[in-house]
């Protein structure tokens, strides 16, 4: 399933339990949680991700992506941000105790022609990056391989 943000009226993280979200927040979120392993991409901004899909991992539940599998694919105008899947990406994949798959893809202006992605090199990237997803998936199974992390409240206690 693909879900471009865009297309959804998300509600701005309040700290509300996520539960309380309605709407295509709501929608957003059951998905989240309903899949085991995930491409995400952002374009890059500020040098960091876009504050939509920052939102998005501010209203998931703490345990949304926990023992899933990610890969992170980010683009920009110019290749100065490419470590933003690095330096921005992975600290959040880590907050969430997700498995994220090694590497990463960076497009950036001269990847395209025409608004068409059209760099075999990026292509061939993106074409690892998926089939890498499928088979750390595959390879982990089902159920949680790691260290359990303290429990982190939404709000004061
Ligand atoms: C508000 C804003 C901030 C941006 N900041 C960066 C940036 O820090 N580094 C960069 O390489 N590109 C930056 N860009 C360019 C976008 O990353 C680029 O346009 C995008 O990856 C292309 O996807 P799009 O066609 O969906 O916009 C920025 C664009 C916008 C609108």
């Amino acid at each position: 399933m693909v879900l471009n943000l865009a297309d959804f009226q998300m509600q701005f993280c309040d700290g509300r339990a996520p539960h309380l979200y309605e709407g295509d927040t709501k929608v957003l979120i059951d998905q989240i949680v309903s899949a085991d392993a995930f491409i995400i991409g952002t374009p890059v901004y500020r040098g960091s991700i876009t504050g939509v899909l920052k939102n998005l991992f501010d209203v998931i539940p703490n345990d949304a992506l926990r023992g899933k599998v990610i890969g992170f694919i980010a683009t920009g105008g110019t290749y100065h941000h490419f470590l933003a899947i690095e330096h921005q990406l992975h600290p959040i994949a880590g907050y969430f105790s997700a498995f994220v798959v090694p590497g990463g893809v960076y497009a950036h202006n001269e990847h395209y022609a025409d608004g068409e992605l059209t760099s075999p090199e990026i292509i061939g990237r993106l074409k690892a990056l998926g089939e890498s997803v499928v088979e750390i998936r595959q390879r982990l199974g089902g159920g949680f391989i790691g260290v359990e992390k303290p429990l982190i409240p939404r709000k004061s206690l």
